[in-house]
């Protein structure tokens, strides 16, 4: 309890003030290591709360909506400069609620930096088209108008980068925001509005209500005013946000789960293939969206591979992120660690070989928290359900393959297509895999995870549905083109109809 912070409770921001739920009901966010240590209290809201955001999202709308965006983009320029001065704290934040390493929280932290500043670089560009008319005197071009009110679904395991992946790319374009945050993980949502505010950000153009998915998410989805959604979670609640946006046609955008893939070929360095196979299958404790749930080895290396990686997963130190030591944090919360147990459970009837780890750590300090070892099953076959689902905890089921074409069909069979990687040396098996891996995101000779935000981040088949965020695909998303026709003929013209 030596690091304990005092608990506070914290509030819903809603056009500029901190206010309490109508309900006046709370929730705790507690430390997922040390469940003695209580981060905060966060308000229960209601679907009346929700209606008071996205009310005061529609009034400051009609302003924000005008402001010039180089303006817009100085408020996010002062915004990155305080996410810079204040990093160590916010981490430090980030990992008493969420559980990772400092030194995954800090790269959480960046990466809401860089966002924000790539995002305030936007504000001098947005470009639209010019473009000749097929009639004289006459001109045509197009530009980029904002949305409106755009209601933002986050997930723990990123809980500033996520949000600031979606927030600073509504904002720019001149969009007005209610965000409902992870309940595991509020307090980093919370610190993203203050130092927004903070920055000079005009009241009600960005509102955070905490609370739960069916009661806030569910009304915010469905909520008159609201004119897009950005959700990232799980992909049965993405298919309940999408069904909530279809009657009206409302835009949204889904970024769900992953089953990620390591392919290490024959002529890979192994040691580099085991160190990212480590870092993708167990950095974040494995929750990640892209997290390497499954590699697949080429038969020839395969007894090399799992002798390394086994034996680099029992080594790992799991424990408090706050310590310096620690390499693996636990799962986030008690129904995720269960998650993992049942996986484990049915990896083993399924008659994969537990091969490292296996089990819920309860001995001492780790007993306060929600501990998992690092798992790997080895011997796996392509079909088992530990190498067909997401399990989003420490778990990496790897398994032998002929060659390089059985490798791409098993990388190819799932139902995700969110990242996947190959170690290979040939760079012709690296070209064939750039184009024949299904995924939004393939790396070569890294491991599963690492995007960064300047470049487009999304998935394929059911892990998302069409849209990407980041990069200037995030623009895309929140902008929606305005053709423009001038005549200057001072007669009627006739499109497709003037010789
Ligand atoms: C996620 O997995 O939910 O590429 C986001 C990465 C990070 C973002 C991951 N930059 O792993």
């Amino acid at each position: 309890m030596a690091t304990a912070v005092v608990p506070r409770v914290f509030k819903n921001y809603i056009n500029g003030e901190w206010l309490e739920s109508a309900s006046g009901r709370a929730f705790e966010n507690r430390n997922p290591a040390d469940n003695d240590e209580l981060v905060g209290m966060f308000p229960s809201s209601t679907a009346e709360d929700v209606d008071a955001a996205v009310d005061a999202a529609a009034e400051a709308f009609k302003s924000w909506r005008l402001v010039p965006a180089p303006k817009r983009a100085e408020i996010l320029y002062r915004a990155a400069e305080t996410l810079v001065r204040r990093k160590e704290d916010l981490a430090q934040d980030m990992t008493r609620e969420m559980g990772k390493p400092l030194a995954e929280t800090r790269g959480d932290v960046q990466e809401a930096i860089d966002m924000t500043y790539y995002m305030a670089g936007e504000g001098r560009r947005l470009f639209g088209q010019t473009t000749p008319s097929e009639l004289r005197n006459k001109f045509a071009m197009t530009v980029r108008q904002p949305l409106g009110v755009c209601a933002m679904i986050t997930p723990w395991n990123f809980p500033m980068a996520i949000p600031s992946w979606k927030i600073m790319p509504a904002l720019i374009c001149g969009n007005t925001v209610v965000i409902k945050p992870a309940q595991d993980t509020p307090l980093s949502t919370y610190s993203l509005a203050h130092i927004l505010t903070e920055a000079g950000l005009p009241r009600g153009v960005v509102n955070v209500v905490n609370g739960s998915g069916p009661e806030v998410g569910a009304s915010l989805i469905h909520r008159q005013g609201v004119s897009a959604v950005s959700f990232t979670g799980s992909t049965e609640v993405g298919r309940l946000v999408n069904e909530a946006c279809a009657p009206t046609f409302k835009p949204c955008h889904l970024e769900m789960g992953g089953k990620n893939i390591l392919i290490i070929m024959d002529d890979a360095n192994l040691e580099l293939a085991v160190e990212g196979a480590v870092w993708a299958g167990f950095g974040t404790t494995g929750q990640r969206c892209t997290a390497a749930s499954r590699v697949a080895v080429h038969h020839k290396v395969y007894h090399q591979f799992v002798e390394k990686f086994v034996a680099r997963a029992k080594s790992l130190r799991v424990g408090n992120g706050l310590d310096a030591e620690t390499e693996m944090g636990p799962c986030i919360n008690e129904a995720q660690l269960q998650k993992v147990m049942e996986y484990v459970e049915i990896g083993r009837n399924e008659g994969a070989h537990l091969a490292a780890g296996g089990h819920h750590l309860t001995a001492g300090a780790w007993s306060r928290g929600w501990f998992h070892e690092p798992t790997v099953f080895t011997g796996c076959t392509p079909q088992m359900r530990i190498a067909q689902e997401e399990i989003f905890g420490p778990v990496v089921a790897v398994m032998p393959v002929e060659n390089f074409d059985q490798a791409v069909e098993v990388a190819n069979g799932v139902v995700y297509g969110l990242s996947a990687s190959i170690y290979t040396r040939d760079v012709n098996r690296a070209f064939q895999a750039m184009r024949d891996l299904h995924t939004g995101i393939v790396y070569v000779n890294a491991p599963t995870i690492g995007a960064e935000v300047h470049l487009p981040f999304g998935g394929t088949k059911q892990t998302g549905n069409g849209h990407r965020e980041a990069g200037s695909a995030a623009i895309e998303f929140y902008s929606e083109w305005k053709t423009l026709y001038l005549d200057y003929s001072d007669r009627l013209q006739r499109a497709q109809m003037e010789s």
